[in-house]
């Protein structure tokens, strides 16, 4: 299983880096947008410095033909380093960007995935990671669930070496829905993170835990 988190906040990429089992960091445009990373570059290499090379970076692509996008990828790699994992939208233009990216031996992740058809695309075109988007396909009517079962039931069957690297949650019950699915990898806004562990529940528990202890050694915080 592989948590990653979806964001360009360096603080937050800081915070959980040191707090969880992270895989690494996934970025688009939008989330450099919210995160005010005018220079992206520099952004993305801050954030490589946090994570290092341990752990997977994934970038998108902004061009538009294939062309453009393998020219993007040219860049990012130059840019930030030879490992970054290179998003590519799994349209017509980006199928065909995946192609000659993987002829040149390099790391892809298909993204902007809402349905079944696009991940076996990808499938075929050999990615390490395809981003299918549960909230998104669940606002449009679709089952996410039921697809990202389907895909990896598939994958199972056909040996196929590219990972579910589900997206686009809007709650923690879509991402546990996800890994329940067959989702190998999951990224998750630092918003849904941090509500996962905002059940009041679960600080009255370690309240009840503290005023115990207090009450059996006065003063005492740990055991020493
Ligand atoms: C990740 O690969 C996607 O770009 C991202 O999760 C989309 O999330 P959103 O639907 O919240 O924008």
């Amino acid at each position: 299983m592989e948590f990653m988190l979806d964001t360009a906040d360096l603080a937050a990429i800081e915070y959980w880096n040191d707090h969880l089992q992270l895989s690494g960091i996934t970025t688009n445009p939008t989330i450099l947008k919210k995160a005010a990373a005018v220079d992206v570059f520099d952004r993305l290499r801050a954030i490589r410095k946090i994570i290092g090379t341990a752990k997977c970076l994934h970038v998108q692509v902004v061009g538009e033909s294939a062309e453009e996008m393998v020219k993007d990828a040219a860049r990012i790699l130059q840019e930030v380093d030879q490992s970054v994992y290179i998003k590519v939208p799994t349209t017509p233009e980006g199928l065909k960007a995946m192609k000659l990216l993987k002829r040149k031996g390099v790391h892809i992740t298909a993204t902007a995935i809402y349905s079944e058809f696009q991940m076996y695309q990808a499938m075929m075109a050999k990615v390490d990671y395809m981003a299918p988007y549960f909230n998104r396909m669940v606002n449009q009517n679709v089952d996410a669930k039921q697809v990202i079962a389907n895909v990896a039931k598939t994958g199972k069957r056909t040996g196929s070496k590219s990972k579910i690297l589900a997206a686009s949650f809007h709650n923690v019950q879509e991402v546990t829905d996800a890994l329940d699915a067959g989702a190998q990898a999951v990224t998750v806004g630092v918003d849904v993170v941090a509500s996962a562990f905002a059940n009041p529940a679960i600080s009255a528990a370690v309240a009840g835990f503290a005023q115990d202890w207090q009450d059996l050694h006065p003063g005492k915080h740990v055991y020493d």
